[in-house]
């Protein structure tokens, strides 16, 4: 949830920590601050709020030496005040660390020390583990065991990065539920919790495993072991994308050139994979399971928030082509309530980090229920790819706006190809499979045609920006895309929005509706366009607005609506991709134009790294 970051090599620490919160201040921005050794002391600067105002708060170039940790908060224990915000010190202020994830057995830890003398500041778990290894270290007068020792008595989740003015050459990094890599320089390392922080000063990357730690000192590399003590083998990996990929490239908002990318962020999902020809597609990261698969009798996806808007789509589209029974479940859910779950299963996760801890701990229940797991992810090296028994990698590259959009369709083509795949190996006859192949291949095209939308869709944004209240109605497959853009809205928006599906809505929704309440349809030229105009017409009927998303040569609906937004036509299966696209813009817009933070709205985070 949060980010960290460390430095120890022959530059400046501090810039290089303040730019890598820069980079990673999507990951909670609710505090931040720095910790830079200077003559033999550390020196702690941090404020509540974005990272902005902690460099206006503290002299940050003050604080020199080349050796430094760094924070981005998203606050789980304590309020998000410049108290609680890291770096946390222990007791003697001569060892400092930065924390993300949840210390659960904080209060049982912090009795004890409280018992033996010690003091606290600040309401935060990480502070009780700062103070634990500052009295482990007084016990033991070694940095690498307090830590270790420290790490193996808490319960819960860390990736920590802690220094210590007693040995002003080393930095420690351990990661257990929280991600966590180190940057492999020239007499250099940067640890941070994702690349976007590192690639400015290297590619070279090791991803450190559960329970594993990095002990990184100025003279002598580096070594990794677990943190029970058993030395590990660390393999360097390289960072794929370019630095161009986490910047705004002239955008306004990363959430806009993300939505911009999408023509090719969605080529990029089936690129090498798409067999038009054949009407198939070859997964190459499927190989493993492919008999498993083909064997399968179920198959539930699994995700939260916008990956699990798209798992429902996925449940639609799977069971059409392939005819095989999908279930879709909160990760967050799933995990609790003891999941019925056979050895014949196939489990999708789903997620854009790769880092969710509710869908996480979802896959390793089903791992454990004896089910082939397999991940539709996006970051690579993330964790949930490295616990997955198989998976396919979205390629839809950095997704740094806390609002998902290239995400979202890059796994509705991920999920269309593993349907058509699935399909294949079942009896989905090379036709159709021929017509589908093709409909995906044509789809960045017709996305950029929306894209072309945007002026029109902005236009009606400015028009609605003030209404306190959205419905969001789709039908079919569409409803996932209605789930989704009232997702979009109300989280960069703050206004209320509800997705339903269209003929729920005479059920209760229906009492909402009067000329305050706009409500968007997506009613594309398909078997049930004329159900969906009658639920049209059921709002109209009561005063409410009506925006439709609608087929490019569908004339007739606006008699009906009191703003169009065209979508070209495809098929059915593939319209929430297309659908997708003005939605997005429309809570861009609406949010813009309400003064919102986009790429970083109020209480959110990129990555849910907590329970
Ligand atoms: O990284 P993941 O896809 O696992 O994240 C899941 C959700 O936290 C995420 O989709 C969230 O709902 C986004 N803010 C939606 O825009």
């Amino acid at each position: 949830m949060c980010g960290i970051v460390g430095y120890i090599g022959p530059q400046q620490a501090a810039p290089i920590c303040l730019s890598g919160l820069k980079r990673m201040e999507y990951r909670g921005y609710d505090s931040a601050g720095l910790c830079i050794l200077q003559d033999g002391t550390l020196h702690i600067g941090k404020k509540a709020g974005k990272v902005a105002e902690m460099e206006r708060e503290v002299d940050v170039a003050a604080m020199t030496g080349t050796i430094g940790i760094g924070h981005t908060r998203w606050a789980t224990h304590g309020v998000p005040n410049d108290v609680n915000a890291h770096p946390h010190s222990d007791a003697s202020g001569a060892i400092a660390l930065v924390h993300n994830g949840i210390i659960e057995n904080y209060l049982t830890i912090k009795k004890k020390l409280l018992h033996a003398g010690y003091a606290f500041v600040s309401d935060t778990d990480s502070e009780v583990l700062a103070v634990f290894i500052g009295m482990l270290y007084d016990q033991l007068h070694d940095f690498e065991l307090a830590v270790r020792t420290a790490l193996s008595e808490v319960e819960g989740t860390f990736g920590v990065v802690v220094m210590s003015a007693h040995d002003p050459d080393m930095l420690i990094a351990a990661r257990r539920g929280s991600p966590l890599l180190l940057g492999v320089g020239q007499n250099e390392y940067v640890i941070a919790s994702d690349a976007s922080a590192v690639i400015s000063h290297t590619r070279q990357v090791v991803y450190l495993h559960e329970n594993e730690m990095a002990i990184v000192t100025r003279h002598d590399g580096f070594h990794t072991k677990t943190i029970h003590n058993e030395e590990t083998h660390s393999v360097v990996e390289q960072i794929e994308f370019e630095l161009d990929a986490i910047e705004k490239s002239g955008f306004d908002h990363f959430m806009l050139k993300e939505i911009y990318e999408q023509p090719n962020t969605f080529h990029d999902g089936f690129r090498g994979r798409l067999l038009v020809d054949e009407g198939n597609v070859r997964l190459g990261g499927l190989q493993a399971v492919a008999d498993k698969l083909k064997h399968a009798r179920r198959i539930i996806i699994t995700a939260c928030g916008t990956s699990w808007h798209a798992g429902l789509a996925g449940e639609y589209i799977i069971e059409q082509l392939a005819k095989i029974p999908v279930e879709v479940e909160y990760a967050s859910e799933f995990r609790y309530r003891d999941p019925i779950i056979y050895s014949d299963d196939i489990v999708i996760a789903i997620s854009q980090s790769g880092e969710t801890a509710d869908t996480l701990a979802a896959i390793r229940e089903a791992k454990r229920k004896g089910a082939t797991v397999i991940g539709f992810v996006n970051v690579v090296g993330s964790t949930i790819a490295r616990e997955t028994d198989a998976g396919v990698y979205l390629h839809a590259g950095p997704e740094i706006g806390v609002a998902s959009t290239k995400a979202f369709t890059s796994q509705l083509c991920v999920l269309t190809q593993f349907a058509l795949y699935m399909g294949r190996m079942r009896d989905l006859d090379a036709r159709t499979g021929k017509e589908i192949a093709a409909g995906l291949a044509a789809l960045p095209s017709l996305i950029h045609r929306c894209l072309e939308q945007g002026p029109a869709v902005q236009a009606i944004a400015l028009a609605y920006a003030k209404a306190t209240n959205f419905l969001y109605l789709g039908r079919g497959v569409n409803f996932p895309a209605a789930l989704e853009g009232a997702l979009k809205l109300k989280e960069i928006s703050y206004i209320h929005a509800e997705g339903y599906p269209a003929a729920e809505m005479k059920h209760g929704p229906i009492a909402l509706i009067d000329e305050n309440m706009p409500v968007v349809f997506i009613a594309p030229k398909d078997e049930i366009y004329d159900k969906v105009i009658s639920n049209i017409q059921e709002v109209r009927a009561r005063n409410g607005t009506v925006i439709a998303i609608a087929s490019e040569d569908d004339t007739s609906i606006d008699a009906v609506a009191d703003h169009v937004i065209r979508i070209p036509e495809t098929l059915p299966i593939l319209t929430p991709v297309l659908a997708s696209i003005p939605l997005q813009l429309l809570a861009y817009y609406i949010a813009v134009e309400r003064g919102c933070n986009v790429d970083m709205p109020r209480n959110l985070a990129k990555s849910v790294t907590v329970e």
